[in-house]
């Protein structure tokens, strides 16, 4: 082939195979298959995404690809394994499930590893294990699930950016396939651009506890560089969606979804909202005067007002008092 890397692709089709082999067809895949059942997962869906499982045993990948006479300075480049001070191999995924991560023209190029049951405080090892940045596989540029939710992200004008596989996966078998989710880190720069070529807009869901609403800040600060129209949907009680749809079902998550999501704005002040005790005057003051600096810089006159009437209600406040107030802050900042 003339594609550069072709090599390497196969060679992670073949682990592909290999461990979704193994996850549906051996003995050793029982518990695993047992795990995503256990989550919910139905097997149209751990088809679909191509799941599998790669064993408790250190040397099984490599072995395998042994007998098809691989040499090792490719399967070194592969980064599906790891190289011992000894100069020994060991397959990099051990005991974990395996979920392909494709490039965008759905070729895997990574896979991404989870533990069975969350790692015990002595063992320095990470619930998810991410394949290391190849020659194929490059982190920022990568979205899970971008290849095969394009076609349903221009249908519905709309992507949903999620934070965990785990996720994406729940919301397909709720019937949302427009999700895709960014590999463990922050959104960047590179992944809006992709996004930005296939939709206008585009939905944060990411997980309702502490470090996921901090995470959609830093998300929509970048997103306000862009010309994409932002929503933000905000998951009760810390849940991500995930657990969500496990507990109130998918019908209720998708219309939440397409429903419920607050403008970047709304956001901001509903979580602002939360670290203030509303019912004490100065706090409440305190709150208004912060609130209002998301509300200054606001464009359109008619979203200004909605944001003013809707804050007046909150704070039992007049809204001329609150519009006042907002003009002050205008004028100060001039
Ligand atoms: N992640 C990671 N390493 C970890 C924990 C998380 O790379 N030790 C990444 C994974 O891509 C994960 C995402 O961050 O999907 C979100 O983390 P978290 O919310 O903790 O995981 P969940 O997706 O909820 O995973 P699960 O439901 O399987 O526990
Ligand atoms: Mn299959
Ligand atoms: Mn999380
Ligand atoms: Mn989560
Ligand atoms: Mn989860």
């Amino acid at each position: 082939s003339s594609e550069p890397h072709a090599i390497l692709k196969q060679d992670y089709q073949a682990a592909q195979d290999f461990y979704h082999h193994i996850l549906l067809r051996t003995q050793a895949g029982v518990s695993a298959l047992e795990y995503l059942h256990q989550r919910q997962l139905t097997d149209e869906t751990i088809e679909h995404f191509q799941i599998g499982y790669a064993p408790d045993q250190s040397q099984i990948l490599w072995s395998f690809f042994q007998e098809k006479s691989k040499s090792t300075p490719e399967l070194q480049r592969s980064g599906l394994f790891t190289e011992s001070d000894q100069g020994q191999f060991y397959d990099r995924f051990q005991d974990r499930v395996v979920f392909p991560v494709t490039d965008q023209s759905g070729k895997t190029i990574a896979f991404s590893g989870r533990l069975l049951q969350p790692p015990p405080p002595d063992r320095p090892v990470g619930k998810y294990l991410n394949s290391p940045e190849t020659e194929i596989f490059h982190k920022s540029k990568t979205l899970f699930n971008l290849a095969a939710a394009k076609t349903a992200i221009r249908k519905q004008g709309e992507v949903v950016l999620f934070e965990g596989f785990m996720d994406v996966i729940s919301a397909y078998q709720a019937g949302l396939k427009n999700g895709v989710a960014s590999m463990g880190t922050s959104l960047t720069s590179e992944q809006i651009y992709l996004l930005q070529r296939l939709t206008h807009r585009l939905i944060i869901c990411y997980d309702g506890d502490a470090p996921g609403i901090k995470a959609a800040q830093r998300a929509l600060k970048l997103l306000q560089e862009t010309n994409l129209e932002v929503g933000v949907v905000v998951l009760p009680g810390g849940q991500d969606p995930d657990e969500f749809i496990k507990k109130q079902g998918g019908d209720a998550f998708v219309k939440l979804v397409q429903h419920k999501s607050l403008s970047p704005v709304a956001f901001m002040i509903e979580f602002l909202s939360q670290q203030y005790d509303l019912s004490n005057d100065l706090q409440k003051v305190d709150f208004l005067n912060s609130a209002l600096k998301y509300l200054a810089p606001v464009q359109s006159p008619v979203e200004q007002e909605l944001y003013v009437r809707q804050l007046a209600e909150r704070l039992q406040l007049s809204v001329t008092a609150v519009q006042q107030e907002l003009a002050d802050q205008i004028k100060s900042q001039k």
